[in-house]
């Protein structure tokens, strides 16, 4: 089924209109003040061109989780200084996201004018979609546009209950392009490689279901990869290890196989006695006791750079090692530049791989990176996200 896009929307007819963006701001925080504004660049391009559209814009977000509590730690009132700035026009704020305050601010919002509401969810309704908070946003806009594609995989009331409630709707800029760029890795130029790092299998074990029969080559870093090296029956010395996922990591083994798939595990690896800048570090194939793995070492680095040579569509999420700490670093910044220097059409998503390219500098080499950690996750598994799924008609 279709989903609206912004210019059908805009062809209708917008000015004077109050259009709601639900946008994703939920940005890093530290003592009140932004830490990375990348989500709300993000987020520019849509309310920019329906300021020009003349419309008069409410934008609404999340940020964090308050579990339904008004939580100053979480509101998003540094948020308007920082869009007013990028936007080069004044930003409002509202206390509140529903009822009267924010209609009479609206109510007095002219043409092309952009007000922020506060954090969705200090509502319980918001995260439990429920029916009546649905309702009472649907009464702050004439026409809803959804450009959240960090919170697409939520079916929550800012998502997917209101888009129903408002006669027009569309997909923001932003979430267009995350779908588009994200449906290369869906149906892939082959040999589509995927990479996927991070501490956890029992994290990340759906996306490994889906993609072991899909991807070409799926090869695995981070403190993950020893729990599939234990399962295997090797050696892990006192590397992190979920032995409760040994018949998960068999699995996707198997189904990996099964289709004709090479799945990689490290073959060497840089190890320490203690997750601290400060610790001695060695590179080994075979982990002793009384070290653990903290990074992949380098023969499976330039493995993994070579597979990013040799694909034609690669998809990475999660590091390879602890890749805040500098000497921990290494593969990830070599499968990092791998991606960087490969012809191949890359896609990262994942907060923390995503900065780990920006550390390095290589964000503008990457064809696309995504806003979306969970939601990149669940759309390059097959899976529907609620929030695009209640904008088609
Ligand atoms: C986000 O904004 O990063 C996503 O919505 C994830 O946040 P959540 O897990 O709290 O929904």
């Amino acid at each position: 089924m279709a989903v609206p896009g912004l210019d059908e929307l805009i062809a209708g007819g917008l000015r004077g209109r109050r259009v709601f963006v639900r946008a994703a701001l939920n940005v890093p925080m530290a003592d009140g003040a932004i830490t990375d504004d990348t989500r709300i660049r993000a987020s520019l391009p849509t309310i920019q061109k329906l300021r020009d559209a003349g419309a008069r814009v409410v934008v609404a977000s999340h940020l964090g989780r308050p579990k339904g509590e008004r939580n100053p730690e979480f509101s998003l009132r540094p948020v308007a200084p920082r869009m007013a700035q990028l936007l080069a026009t004044g930003v409002s704020f509202c206390e509140e996201s529903t009822g009267r305050a924010p209609l009479e601010a609206i109510a007095e919002l002219g043409e092309g004018q952009v007000i922020l509401l506060e954090n969705l969810r200090y509502a319980e309704g918001e995260e439990a979609n429920d029916r009546s908070f649905a309702r009472a946003l649907a009464e702050l806009a004439d026409a809803y546009v959804n450009d959240a594609f960090g919170t697409a995989h939520r079916a929550h009331a800012s998502t997917a209950g209101m888009a129903e409630r408002v006669p027009r709707g569309a997909a923001g800029l932003l979430l267009e392009s995350e779908i588009q760029h994200l449906k290369a890795v869906r149906e892939p130029e082959r040999p589509l490689l995927v990479l996927i790092g991070g501490a956890k299998v029992s994290d990340k074990i759906a996306v490994l279901d889906a993609l072991a029969p899909h991807a070409d080559v799926l090869a695995i870093g981070g403190a993950m990869a020893y729990t599939f090296l234990a399962a295997r029956g090797q050696a892990i010395g006192n590397s992190l290890v979920e032995p409760d996922s040994f018949g998960d990591a068999r699995r996707v083994e198997r189904a990996a196989a099964a289709a004709g798939n090479r799945l990689l595990l490290p073959i060497d690896h840089v190890i320490a006695k203690r997750v601290s800048r400060d610790a001695e570090t060695r590179h080994v194939e075979v982990i002793p006791d009384g070290w653990l793995g903290v990074d992949i070492g380098p023969e499976t680095a330039n493995r993994y750079r070579a597979e990013a040579a040799a694909a034609k569509t690669v998809f990475w999420n999660g590091p390879m090692g602890i890749f805040e700490i500098a000497p921990f670093a290494k593969g990830t910044e070599t499968v990092a530049l791998g991606l960087a220097e490969s012809s191949a059409t890359t896609v990262v998503g994942g907060g923390d791989s995503l900065a780990a390219i920006n550390s390095l500098g290589m964000g503008s080499r990457i064809d696309h990176l995504s806003t979306g950690g969970g939601a990149s996750l669940e759309f390059v598994q097959g899976l529907e996200l609620p929030g695009v799924t209640a904008l088609e008609c």
